[in-house]
Order: structure tokens, then sequence, then C-alpha cells
């Protein structure tokens, strides 16, 4: 079978990785790749704009591709899985419509609302002074969302009023995210731990992945600000059987009976950003993809052989037969720590030659995923904010973060950073 995987980061080196690993297929192309796609086996790079709609279907036709996964939010918003399947190409990614559940955080808000799913108390806004008022009228912390697409950077928890107001004008006044921020979402501070539940659905069939923990925040004891996600383990430790079937029949059951109601049924990854508040589960926010950098470590923790396969899933999910396949996943405690650039996520200064990735790779249990870099003849080199994100599965998440964490001591480049408490524990800088 041959598989087309789109984007470039760190989420689709391990799909593009584990998927190319599955018995039933000969060849994957990801479009357009990065340096760690580039010398995969049975991988090759397609130099195509992962929101390229129109190239990345002719490409697909003329290759005889049997299966598209498409990893970014941005071209399903765009409705690549629209065009596909217009093409006949079997796609597995939602369509532009239902992809607002993610391009837009108002329709996600009121679907929720519409099906019962419990999320936190807010309030709309497309101008400031009525957004000032509505923030003014309380007090405490309170959170500010920028409507659309963000690159994981729109939300803004506020300690205080003040901050809310700044947050407020650097949206609807300051044009932070441009068209993204014309609309803001105030929402009520909600407190508890947080987990991510990914599933991969189809209409109202869905199989779902392990529960993983994405540590958003730059900096170490969650300071700093909001990146794309800068490490994440699996499974978190408060997962049971029975919360875990409370999510899916307070949460993931109601949104795809909702969606197959409105003539919009999902197919793809929907991935629910979940808060365990003392009142239950609350969402924080929809994903309509699978997280990055979740997915680094649900890649490396699934089985490697038949019970961890996601090939016959993703193809019958996207042909619309889930049910006839439908078999659990089995999963091993896994992990995986972001590389970064010094200036992520503000200025990242690309060009740094990466060195070590050979001996981090030969570790037991370890695989270094790349996120922003490219290959110049034998060297890889940085070329973004997130570089690479080294995975590892072990006999549990801790075991997992150590082996992790020990492989960084192999890898160098200039200016390179990480967060030392993925996890929780503290990781001492390798020597
Ligand atoms: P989101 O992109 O919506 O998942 O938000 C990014 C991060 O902001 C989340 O992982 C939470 O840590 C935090 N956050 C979002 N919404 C809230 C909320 N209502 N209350 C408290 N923290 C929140
Ligand atoms: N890691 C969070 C996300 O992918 O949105």
């Amino acid at each position: 079978m041959r598989i087309l995987v789109v984007g470039s980061g760190g989420r689709e080196h391990a799909l593009a990785w584990k998927l190319a690993s599955s018995p039933v297929v000969s060849h994957v192309f990801v479009a357009p790749g990065n340096g760690g796609t580039a010398t995969e086996p049975h991988c090759e790079n397609v130099p195509i704009p992962a929101d390229d709609v129109e190239r990345l279907v002719a490409f697909a036709r003329t290759e005889g591709i049997q299966l598209a996964v498409i990893g970014p939010e941005k071209p399903l918003v765009l409705g690549l899985a629209d065009a596909l399947t217009e093409a006949g190409i079997p796609a597995f990614g939602p369509s532009a419509e239902v992809a607002r559940l993610e391009g837009s955080k108002a329709y996600a808000k009121e679907l929720m609302s519409a099906c019962g799913v419990k999320t936190a108390a807010y309030a709309t806004f497309e101008e400031l002074e009525p957004a000032l008022e509505y923030v003014r009228a309380g007090e405490g912390p309170i959170v500010v969302k920028a409507d659309g697409l963000a690159g994981g950077k729109g939300v803004v928890v506020c300690a205080d009023r003040a901050e809310a107001e700044q947050a407020l004008r650097d949206n609807l006044e300051g044009g932070r995210f441009g068209d993204a921020s014309a609309r803001v979402i105030v929402e009520d501070f909600l407190e508890g731990p947080e987990l991510s539940y990914i599933v991969i659905a189809s209409g109202t069939d869905f199989v779902p992945l392990a529960s993983s923990q994405d540590h958003k925040r730059l900096l170490e004891g969650d300071e700093g600000p909001n990146t794309g996600g800068m490490g994440a383990f699996t499974p978190v430790p408060f997962m049971d059987d029975a919360l875990e079937r409370h999510i899916q029949s307070a949460v993931i059951r109601p949104v795809l009976a909702e969606l197959e109601r409105r003539g919009t049924p999902f197919v793809g990854f929907l991935y629910a950003g979940l808060m365990l508040t003392e009142d239950g589960p609350y969402v924080l926010e929809f994903n309509v993809r699978c997280g990055d950098p979740e997915t680094e470590a649900l890649m490396i923790g699934l089985d490697a052989d038949f019970e961890g396969d996601l090939v016959p899933l993703l193809i019958a999910a996207a042909q619309g037969r889930l049910a006839e396949v439908r078999a659990p996943l089995t999963s091993h405690p896994a992990a995986c720590v972001v590389l970064a650039d010094g200036g992520y996520p503000g200025n990242v200064s690309p060009g740094h030659h990466i060195s070590g990735l050979s001996e981090a790779n030969a570790r037991d249990g370890v695989k270094v995923f790349h996120c922003g870099t490219r290959r110049s003849h034998a060297d890889v080199i940085s070329s973004g904010g997130r570089v690479l994100c080294v995975a590892a599965r072990g006999e549990s998440p801790q075991d997992a973060l150590s082996r992790a964490y020990a492989a960084i001591g192999d890898v160098h480049f200039e200016t390179m950073r990480y967060r030392t408490d993925i996890g929780g524990a503290t990781h001492d800088e390798p020597t």
C-alpha cells in the first residue's frame, strides 16, 4: 500500500515512521516532510507544501495513493480531506466543515452546548468595549482565547483582570493573530490535572489511543508562555477504566453523535483536551488531528506487531467501515521531550548544525523524531522553533523519561533548550 502523510513536524515524522513499519505498507510519501522523514526507511519527501491542496490531490492521483493521512490542522481547515475524497482517494482527516471544531473555538463551544458536553462558561466578543466590561464585572483569574487558529499560542490564562484587559487589547485592538483574533472567547478559569484523550474516529465509531499529557508552557514548573508543546508522556497516572468510560460517554460519544446528526460525520483523529475538575472532566479544547508532541510518545508506545498496527484502522475509518475492524490497540508507557531553538516560541534562529543523532537513536527504546530540521548533504540542520523530539518507550512513563533524558545528553545544537521536568520529576541536565 502507498500512503501519503501530509505535514512537516515531529507528529508527521512519528506517523510516517509508524505507518512505514506496517507489513501492508510499501511506501510512505511525506509532503513536505523534514530532515528526519527524508532518510526514514520506506519514506520519501515530496516538495509540496502541506497547504497546497490542488498539488497534493494531483500528486495523490498520479502516484496511486491508497490512504492519505493529514497531520496538521491547516490543510484540514482548507478542505484537503474533502478534495481528496472527491478525487476518490481515502483520506484520514475531517472535512473543512468539521475541522471548524478546532478552527473556531466559538463553533466548538456551540457544538458542546448543543450536545451537553461540559466546558467552561464563556462569552464571545468581536468588539473591545463590551469585552472589557465583561471582564471588569468579575474578579480573579480568567482565560482569554483567540477564536481561530493560533498555533497553540492563542490562549492566555490571566491571573487578574488587568492581564485580561491587556490580552483583550492585544487580540481585538492589536490584531495579535490577524483574522484568528478578530473574535475572542473569554472563559471561566478551571482547575485540575489535564489530559489529552485522542480517538481514531469515523462517524459514531471510534478506537481510542492511550491517554497522554502534554506540557504546553515553555519553562520548568509550568511557567512562561504557552508553546505548541514541550514534551509529553503516556499514559497519565490517574486514568482508569471508570474515568475512561466516563470520558467516552460524556465527551466523545455525544460530540460524534451530534456531528453525525448535523450531517457532518467526523473522520480522523478527534483530540479532546480535558481538565479533570472537582465537577468531573471539562473540555478545554478539541483538535481535529493528533497532538504534537503527544503523537511522538503515542507512536513509539504502540505495539510493534499487529496489535499496534494503525494502518487497517485508518484505512477502515477513511472508508467508513471502522466498526468492521474495530480492534483495541495495544500500547506501552512512553514519553518524549522537545528540543527547541533558544528563541522559541518567539523569534528563532535556524541554521544550526545538529550532532549526536545516531548515538541517541542507538539507545534502547529511543527514537529521535525531527520537528524542524532539514538535510544539507549528510548534515542535519535546524530549521524551526521546535527542532527535535526525543521519544522513548519504557516500563513506565518515568522509565521512558529517564531513557529520553539520557539520550538528550548525546544531542547538541547551538541555542538548544528543553524542559527538564517533563512528567513531573526533575531531570538534571545531562553532563
Ligand atoms: P487550549 O489551547 O485551549 O488547550 O489551552 C491551552 C492551555 O491553557 C490548556 O492546556 C490549559 O492549561 C490552559 N487553559 C485553557 N483553558 C483554560 C481554562 N478555562 N481554565 C484554566 N486553564 C485553561
Ligand atoms: N500538543 C497540543 C496540540 O497539539 O495541540
